[in-house]
């Protein structure tokens, strides 16, 4: 009925002009509604958001009007956003209403190199320099800050509270997802500094084109969490066309290794004309090449690859499994935590897991019956001539991008809720047969091992290779032991009654912390008692006291030194944030002898 409807839609339009028949004869089939939007849809969303985008560093978060006084002479705009990056700088990030606005607001931009060691350089990152002479009257407007401090991430005693005060470790673990995971701000701006490149790069590369991936984009990703950049060089369709016959020379690598000289020549211009870049590192050996560096401005910890093709698609991958069960993005972020708390993941690579692998265990876990997630072979069975994907070296990244196109009965049949996961997680790896068993998401079953390296876990989009064989003997023994630790200490919880380190608490504190935290709580506040109550209004710490409480909580007498080291320095720190900074040191003197005064 609604196919002859839909047929014939022109001609029932005319007599029935009302809106239910608007709703009923002009529906196209693409207005069914649809369940998941792709990951390329969102990623061309978050791309066009950056082109028109500006990242502007200003005094403080009152310079909003200002600023949005100023721009708007130039072009419309959609939101600001402020946050502050660790050096306690202030930045807005304005979203315009169009590309073209942007431009507009670019050309009005100007220089301000009077160093002669500088090339100038345009980029959407700049500066907004006080007003000269007089005041300019600002443009009345009805807008606020669309978020101020967008990325202060969530301090960790009143994260602890919260989690303390939840009535289930579900929701805690819920909680633990909602309060530490990469917010919009986040994202955002991850896209803003590949737009960065991408603008700085596009006179040396055509058609380049700089695009996050990793947990920036993955969905498993936290607040603070590194980025990943890809810079790629592919031809659009018109550019390849057969029928043009003027085809330009093109400049293939001399003596080859091209992916370590694109990223080598990345360091150098990072170096030399991206601002907001420092700390560049070139890493050429590994197996993909990438040139690390800081970005100030975002205060963002970035890896640069070339061409890494086959990392952005497993991105995808990872991103659409999250998708069809949100409880796997709750249960991987917690389980990464865990790990990170456990000492299993470090900050540096080396032969233990990291983030990546250790997603791919949680997705496994979640593939067993009933299960939650269908193997990433069924997604492979669903392809279309669309989902063709072959990435670098011939990798065949082709699996069905549009999930609303698979059959509902493949996934979704747990109704675990996320202690369940959690604890059936912690239960199914400390019986798993490391031994002789492999990981593969390709068919959501153990497998046999290959060879006899302690863990494997099969590659899902090169299944010759184990993303873990960097992981040795050693670490992988600690990984069975934590694991039965952790799935002990849920079972204790529930039976037991509510301690300090009641559910997730226990598996993402340290101990020794938590006994600090225990002896510093003071009744039902969430707050540790002030460290102005611990030492003396003259910066001396009263330290003999509290050694001595925190040598029964701590190991031994390096960390108590340590705590004691670390609440001194945050003790100054919050004395030197107290203090009001005045131009004139006699004003300033005379401001404290007042303050003192009154305090006497
Ligand atoms: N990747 C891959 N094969 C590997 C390692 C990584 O395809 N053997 C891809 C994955 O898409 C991964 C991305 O590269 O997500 C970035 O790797 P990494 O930074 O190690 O992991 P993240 O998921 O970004 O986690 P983290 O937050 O620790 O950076
Ligand atoms: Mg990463």
């Amino acid at each position: 009925m609604s196919v002859l409807f839909q047929t014939r839609k022109y001609l029932f339009r005319k007599p029935f002009n009302n809106t239910f028949c608007k709703y009923v004869f002009l529906r196209k089939n693409s207005d069914v509604p649809r369940k998941f939007v792709t990951f390329d849809e969102i990623v061309t969303q978050r791309r066009l958001e950056a082109q028109r985008s500006l990242v502007v560093q200003v005094n403080s978060d009152s310079s909003f009007n200002e600023l949005y006084s100023y721009c708007s002479k130039y072009a419309s705009i959609n939101d600001i956003h402020h946050y502050k990056n660790s050096g306690g700088e202030h930045f807005m990030l304005i979203e315009f209403e169009s590309e073209d606005n942007l431009k507009e607001v670019l050309k009005s931009c100007s220089a301000h190199n009077k160093d002669h060691d500088m090339i100038s350089v345009q980029s959407p990152f700049v500066w907004f320099r006080a007003a000269a002479g007089k005041k300019e009257k600002l443009v009345a407007h009805e807008k606020n800050l669309a978020v101020k401090n967008g990325l202060e991430i969530i301090n960790e005693d009143v994260l602890y509270q919260e989690l303390m005060n939840c009535d289930t470790v579900s929701d805690q673990i819920q909680l633990m997802y909602d309060r530490t995971t990469l917010n919009d701000l986040g994202i955002r701006l991850r896209y803003m500094v590949a737009r960065q490149l991408e603008v700085i790069f596009s006179s040396l590369y055509s058609n380049v084109r700089v695009q996050p991936f990793g947990s920036s984009v993955n969905g498993f990703g936290r607040m603070g969490c590194d980025l990943d950049l890809i810079l790629t060089n592919t031809l659009t369709e018109e550019m390849s066309e057969g029928g043009r016959r003027l085809v330009f020379q093109e400049k293939r690598c001399e003596g080859g290794r091209g992916a370590a000289r694109h990223v080598e020549l990345a360091g150098a211009l990072l170096e030399l004309r991206v601002p907001g870049a420092a700390r560049v590192v070139r890493v050429l050996h590994a197996r993909v090449p990438i040139v690390k560096y800081a970005h100030l401005y975002t205060d963002l910890h970035c890896d640069l690859c070339y061409n890494n093709l086959s990392g952005a698609h497993m991105s995808e991958l990872l991103w659409q499994l999250g998708a069809l069960a949100p409880r796997a993005r709750a249960l991987a972020v917690l389980v990464r935590r865990w790990a990170a708390r456990a000492g299993l993941t470090h900050a540096q690579p080396g032969r233990w897991l990291t983030n990546f692998p250790l997603t791919l265990l949680v997705l496994f876990f979640l593939q067993q019956r009933p299960a939650l997630l269908p193997p990433l072979d069924l997604l492979v069975r669903y392809a279309r001539k669309e989902d063709v994907r072959i990435a670098e070296e011939n990798i065949n990244c082709t699996f069905l991008r549009d999930l609303n196109k698979l059959p509902p009965e493949s996934y979704g049949q747990n109704d675990d809720d996320l202690e369940t996961l959690l604890f059936k997680f912690f239960e199914f790896y400390s019986q798993f047969d490391f031994e002789d068993k492999a990981i593969s998401i390709n068919v959501g079953k153990a497998i046999r091992k290959p060879n006899s390296l302690p863990l494997y876990i099969v590659n899902p989009l090169e299944q010759s290779l184990n993303v873990s064989r960097n992981v040795s003997y050693e670490e992988c023994e600690r990984l069975k032991l934590e694991v039965r630790n952790a799935a002990w200490h849920l079972e204790s919880c529930l039976e037991g009654k509510r301690a300090d380190d009641w559910g997730i608490l226990g598996l993402i504190e340290s101990k020794s912390s938590r006994g600090l935290k225990k002896l510093l709580r003071v009744g039902n506040s969430h707050r540790l008692v002030s460290m102005k109550d611990i030492f003396n209004d003259d910066d001396e710490p009263a330290v003999e006291g509290i050694r001595a409480k925190l040598q029964k909580y701590v190991k031994n007498d390096k960390e108590v030194e340590d705590s004691i080291k670390e609440m001194k320095s945050e003790m100054i720190k919050e004395k030197k944030s107290d203090q009001i900074t005045f131009k004139n040191t006699q004003t300033k003197n005379e401001v404290y002898r007042i303050r003192r005064d009154k305090i006497v």
